[in-house]
C-alpha cells in the first residue's frame, strides 16, 4: 500500500491534521459557550431539561397563560402536545386553548399553535417584535433561556419597569412578576473601574417561593426544550437499534469473509 512508503514526519502531519479537523467537528457540534450572548458577560446556569408527561402538561400550562399572548409557536399543532404529553384531545381544548381563530372561532385541537398579534402591534407596543418560540431553545440554548426568565429585574427607567441582566434592555416586560414577585440587581466593582452584576436582591415577594418558582421554569423551559426537538427520545431510541444491528451485521459480515476466503491461499 502506498501509505506504507510515506516516512514518519509525514505520518505525524496527517495524524496532527486528522485530530485538527477532528476536533474543530466536534466543537462545532457542542452547545454554546456558558456566558450569555449580546454581551451582557453574565454567567449562566446550567440547565438539563426533564421530559415527562407531568412536567410537559405543568410546562404547557404555563405557556399558555403566560406567553402565548404576545408569543406563538406555530410549528407546532394542540394535538401533537395532547399525544405526546400523554392528555387527551378534549383535555388540551379545556385547558390548554385559550385563544381564537381570525375568524371569531374557537382555535380547534389540529390547528398550529399561534395568536392573533400582529407584527406592528408588537413592534408598537414593546419596541421589538416578540419572536416565534419554537425554536428558541435551539438557537439560544437551554441554560440561556433558563438563566434569562430568572433574571427579570425592576429597572424604573425602562418603558415597562423591568429589565433583564442576561439580555439588558429587553422589550419584554416581566411577565412572571405576579409568580415570582420583583429582585433588583446588585452591581459591584470588578476591580478595573467596570460595574458588574453581582447578585439578586428580592424587593416584593410573589405567589411563589423561590423553590416554587425554580421548578416552574423548569416545567416552562422544558416545555420549550420539548417544541425544539420533540422526538428526541424516539430518535435516541431508534438510534441505539440501529447501533445494534448494525454490530450483529458486523459479527456476520466477518464470518462470511472468513468463509468466502477460506480456501484462498494467504501471500
Ligand atoms: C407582553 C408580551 C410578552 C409576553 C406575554 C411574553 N413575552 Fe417574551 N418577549 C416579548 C418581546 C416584545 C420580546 C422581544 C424582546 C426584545 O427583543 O427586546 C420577547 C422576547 C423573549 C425571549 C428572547 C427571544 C430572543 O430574542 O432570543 C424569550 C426567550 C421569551 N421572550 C420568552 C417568553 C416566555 C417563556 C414567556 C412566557 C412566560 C414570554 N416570553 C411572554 C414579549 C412578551
Amino acid at each position: 500500500m502506498k501509505l506504507l512508503f510515506l516516512s514518519s514526519s509525514m505520518m505525524s502531519k496527517l495524524t496532527v491534521t486528522a485530530f485538527a479537523v477532528a476536533t474543530i467537528g466536534v466543537s462545532s457540534l457542542m452547545p454554546q459557550s456558558a456566558t450569555a450572548a449580546g454581551g451582557s458577560g453574565v454567567a449562566l446556569e446550567h440547565f438539563t431539561p426533564v421530559r415527562t408527561d407531568r412536567s410537559l402538561q405543568r410546562g404547557a400550562k404555563v405557556f399558555m397563560n403566560y406567553c402565548m399572548g404576545c408569543h406563538t409557536a406555530d410549528y407546532h399543532r394542540y394535538s401533537h402536545l395532547a399525544r405526546d404529553a400523554g392528555l387527551s384531545n378534549e383535555a388540551v381544548v379545556e385547558n390548554l386553548i385559550f385563544t381564537n381563530d381570525a375568524d371569531g372561532e374557537r382555535t380547534k385541537i389540529g390547528s398550529l399553535m399561534g395568536n392573533n398579534m400582529t407584527k406592528e402591534y408588537g413592534k408598537q407596543a414593546f419596541g421589538a417584535v416578540p419572536p416565534n418560540l419554537a425554536l428558541i431553545t435551539r438557537s439560544r440554548g437551554v441554560d440561556w433561556v433558563y438563566t434569562y426568565m430568572k433574571s427579570f429585574v425592576l429597572d424604573e427607567s425602562r418603558p415597562l419597569g423591568a429589565n433583564n441582566t442576561v439580555y439588558p434592555n429587553v422589550g419584554m416586560p416581566h411577565v412572571l412578576a405576579d409568580l415570582q414577585g420583583w429582585q433588583k440587581a446588585v452591581y459591584k466593582d470588578d476591580g478595573a473601574g467596570h460595574e458588574v452584576f453581582d447578585r439578586f436582591q428580592p424587593v416584593i415577594a410573589g405567589k411563589l417561593s423561590a423553590a416554587e418558582y425554580d421548578s416552574t421554569i423548569t416545567d416552562l423551559v422544558s416545555f420549550l426544550d420539548y417544541l425544539g426537538d420533540p422526538n428526541r427520545e424516539a430518535r435516541h431510541s431508534l438510534g441505539i437499534k440501529v447501533m445494534l444491528f448494525l454490530l450483529v451485521f458486523l459479527v456476520l459480515a466477518v464470518l462470511l469473509k472468513k468463509e468466502y476466503w477460506k480456501d484462498v491461499p494467504h501471500n
